[in-house]
């Protein structure tokens, strides 16, 4: 009796005690918070693709800080697609390819958040990677652990190989997988846009690309031989105009990494950047800052545009009309003031005479109004840092083919 009592009381303690001690309670999905304004940063892939080393790392780390870049706002540095071996080791974790980097991945990491900033590193929800590089696929949360213990606080994860798999459910195992890790890690989708993540990524992750891979050019479409194609930035613009009420604070539609600095004028770069800012996209610059040009550092950096795309409502622009070719593009800011870019989307100059009282703006996704009957707008140019007059007299400018003037209304 003695003995049974005892047991008993044993097995009561134990339970209680186990009872008492799992306070292992978190919450499944995303970390929340990591990205209550666009993510600013820089990624290897639309210069470097799989040619990357901790060199580059480190001399972009580097640069971000001394260019004036990071006071500006970027702070992400990512390694895309290519940083591993090719195969896992005997106990499936991964390797960081020891010959690109030889001083080992967590002595990089710990490099770049010694300057101040945050570090990123990519894999795919498939069985590789689309450069061919062991994908996560069986290994989410083996891969969340080896993440968490590096010390990364951005993953980007694509969509290659995945044949029989759903994306909701990929994303969302690895998303319970970063989280389960403990490391708040920003979690970036890139699914493509094919399966309409941003019906379902917002307790997933904190953004999510939305088109296919971006091609620097204005308006083009690159057909790749293996038939896929890139996108001109014009082109995902406008692919993805329409589903601007799914984006917002911690739930950013990517236009994808930028090409500012690539291939195209100057001017485009501007068109470019503004559309960027305008549409509350991720800024990730994607250009080698080693050879970036005066124009280029002046245009990522530039203070106005960077508010616009910061702004703390977190709304993404919409076009709202569009005279002689010239395109006008809108974007509630907070305390009542709007951003407006003119985009001449043709091939020839043009003059804008906008009229603004026959042009009061309805955002009925989100409830803003700019009624320029009512209520008069003072002016500022954000690209040339200056005031341009009020809503009440008409607005007139020149504007060469592909360039943007973006304006901001203050009520
Ligand atoms: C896909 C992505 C790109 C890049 C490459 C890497 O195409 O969309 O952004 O990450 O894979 O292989």
């Amino acid at each position: 009796m003695k003995k049974l009592l005892i047991t008993l009381l044993l097995s009561g303690t134990t339970i209680l005690g186990f009872a008492q001690g799992n306070t292992h309670k978190q919450e499944l999905g995303k970390y929340k918070g990591l990205a209550m304004t666009p993510p600013m940063g820089w990624n290897s892939w639309n210069t470097f693709a799989t040619n990357i080393d901790e060199k580059l790392v480190k001399e972009t780390a580097d640069i971000m800080v001394s260019s004036g870049m990071a006071a500006a706002g970027y702070n992400y540095i990512v390694l895309d697609d290519g940083w591993m071996a090719k195969e896992r080791d005997e106990n499936g974790n991964l390797i960081p390819d020891p010959v690109k980097f030889p001083s080992g991945m967590k002595s990089v990491i710990d490099y770049v958040h010694s300057k101040g900033l945050k570090f990123g590193l990519y894999n795919c929800a498939g069985t590789q990677t689309c450069a061919g590089y062991p994908g996560t696929r069986g290994y989410e949360y083996q891969d969340a652990r080896f993440y968490a213990k590096l010390g990364i606080d951005f993953l980007k994860y694509d969509w290659c190989n995945t044949a029989g798999i759903t994306a909701k459910e990929a994303y969302n195992t690895m998303s319970n997988a970063l989280k389960m890790a403990g490391r708040p890690i920003v979690f970036s989708l890139c699914e493509w846009g094919d399966n309409q993540p941003w019906e379902w990524g917002e307790p997933v992750g904190n953004l999510w690309r939305i088109s296919g891979d971006i091609y620097p050019c204005f308006d083009c479409e690159f057909k790749h031989p293996e038939n896929w194609s890139s996108w001109g930035f014009m082109k995902i613009v406008e692919m993805r105009k329409d589903i601007r009420k799914y984006s917002g604070p911690d739930h950013w539609n990517d236009f994808d990494m930028m090409e500012v600095g690539n291939e195209m004028t100057t001017i485009e770069d501007r068109s470019h950047f503004a559309m960027w800012c305008m549409m509350a996209s991720p800024l990730i610059a994607g250009n080698d800052f080693r050879k970036m040009k005066p124009e280029t550092l002046a245009i990522l950096t530039n203070k106005n545009l960077i508010a616009v795309n910061q702004d703390k409502l977190g709304i993404q622009g919409f076009k709202f009309t569009i005279e002689d070719g010239v395109e006008v593009w809108v974007k509630p800011l907070s305390d009542g003031a709007w951003a407006v870019t003119f985009l001449n989307r043709t091939e020839v100059a043009k003059k804008i005479n906008f009229d603004w009282k026959k042009n009061s703006i309805k955002d009925t996704d989100f409830g803003y109004e700019a009624d320029f009957n009512k209520n008069i707008f003072k002016i500022i140019d954000l690209w040339k840092n200056k005031e341009a007059g009020t809503t009440k007299k008409n607005f007139t400018a020149d504007i060469v083919a592909h360039d943007v003037i973006t304006l901001k209304l203050i009520p």
